[in-house]
Parts: C-alpha cells; structure tokens; sequence
C-alpha cells in the first residue's frame, strides 16, 4: 500500500506545473489500515538491533518435568545431580511408603528448588478404593512428607491418574494429571522416550515421567538438553501455574494450568 501510495506521487510530480495546481493531499489514514497486519512487527524486529532480537526470539517457553513413583536411591540421586548441573527444576510425586528410607533424598530435593507432591501411600487406585482408604492413603503420605521435609502442601497426583468425581471431593489439595506422557515405563528406552516426548511437547505442557527407572532419568537429562537450547525453561508445576497466573483449586485434577480433566 506505501509502494502504490509513493508511485502515485512520483507520477503526479512527473506531470506538467498547470495539471498540479491542486496537489492531491496524500491519505495518511491508510497507515492506520495497516497498522494491525502480520508484517508491521515483522518490520519493527528487522530495526532492532542483533542482541535484543536474539533475546525476543530465544524469550523462554515454560514447562514442567514431573517424577512418579519414587524417590529410589540411586536413579533419583543420579537425576537431582543432572537437574543441578543443568539449572532445571522439577515436581516429584513421591510414594509415601518411600520416604522414610529417603528423608536426605526428599529434603536434598526441596533444598534444591524442586516441588515434592504426595503419590499415596501405597499406590492404589483412588477411583476403586473405599472412601475412608482414600482419606487414609493421602493423609499418610503427607504426614511423613512433613515429617521428612517439613510443613507444606503436598499436591497429589493419584496413581493412574484416576480419582472420579466423588472422591476428588475428599482432596484438600490441587490434583496434577500431565498433558505429555511418553510412556517412558513401557518403552524403557532412552531414544524413543526422548522422541516420543520432543514431538509432543508445547510450552505450559507437564510431562510425565518415572525416576524409578535408569532409561527415564537418561531421558529427561537429554529432553532438557535439548529443549533448552530451543529456549525452553524447566520449572516446578507450582511455578508453571503462578506464571500463567492460574490459582489452582483444591480437589480439582489439572492436566496444565490452562486444562482441568473431568474426573467423572
Ligand atoms: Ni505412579
């Protein structure tokens, strides 16, 4: 539209004096037609210069690694290590039956920036446990969670992910599905976990994952390698909810902070 608008002109002023007496004032409005289309930003980052473009293309996409099943000794020491050194954070989802044999473990977690959420007890299926079981298995786990690293709310993630409606009625704390899940406990298999999740993952996604086994911890040292160099930062679920400015609420499962999933 400038390009006709300034061609326009240059005909006019090719013309004779007498045609031009009364020069056609030019329509600034139609700037204003254009101010809103896809190539005026494009426009305005080709002007900036090369550090401040970099810094708007690499601006950082948020995601949220989550660990299932543990802690166990050695694979879960071994990705805390490779999450330190990698500036990463994550969410573990312990079994409580777990934590007495890992207090160190738990507190070297929470010392180190990571959020701890309750499991259950013992792994059972909320969906078909009796109500007073459900109560019971989450209450457990939270006592020697706070025993192990102090008074806190542990979100519970239920086994499975499988609660109903009912039941998620008793829980006083916010519930996290995922919205990645590689099925890293079936594959056992570094590369296809690394794949499997790498084609799925969106900024604001929870991944799920199982610090149980060695090829899962292997993974997730790889998906954050490679995911950071596409500007990707990795934070706890809590973090990824106050970033995009969600309050979770008690007793409701979210699969990311913008997804709840219907429990019934
Ligand atoms: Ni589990």
């Amino acid at each position: 539209m400038k390009k006709t608008l300034c061609m326009l002109l240059a005909a006019a002023a090719l013309l004779p004096a007498a045609a031009c007496a009364q020069p056609v004032e030019p329509d600034l409005s139609a700037y204003e037609d254009v101010s809103g289309m896809a190539e005026i930003p494009i426009e305005i980052l080709g002007e900036l210069d090369e550090e401040t473009r970099e810094d708007l293309v690499a601006a950082p996409k948020y995601v949220a690694l989550t660990f299932d099943d543990g802690p166990r000794a050695d694979t879960t020491a071994r990705l805390l290590d490779g999450l330190l050194e990698r500036g990463a954070s994550a969410t573990f989802f312990v079994i409580g039956e777990q934590v007495p044999c890992n207090k160190e473990l738990l507190r070297r977690m929470k010392a180190e920036g990571h959020q701890i959420g309750n499991h259950t007890y013992s792994h059972v299926r909320l969906l078909t446990a009796d109500k007073d079981a459900v109560i019971e298995e989450v209450h457990k786990a939270e006592t020697l969670l706070k025993e192990a690293v102090g008074e806190g709310s542990f979100w519970l993630r239920p086994p499975y992910g499988l609660i109903g409606s009912e039941r998620s009625r008793l829980i006083q704390t916010p519930m996290i599905y995922w919205s990645v899940d590689p099925q890293d406990w079936k594959l056992l298999n570094k590369d296809k976990v690394v794949a499997a999740v790498l084609e799925a993952v969106q900024p604001g996604d929870i991944i799920l994952l199982h610090d149980f086994y060695s090829t899962s911890v292997d993974a997730a040292l790889e998906i954050i390698d490679r995911l950071q160099k596409e500007g990707y930062d990795f934070v706890t679920v809590e973090e990824l909810f106050r970033i995009q400015g969600v309050t979770p609420q008690a007793g409701v499962l979210y699969a990311r902070p913008d997804r709840i999933r219907n429990v019934s």
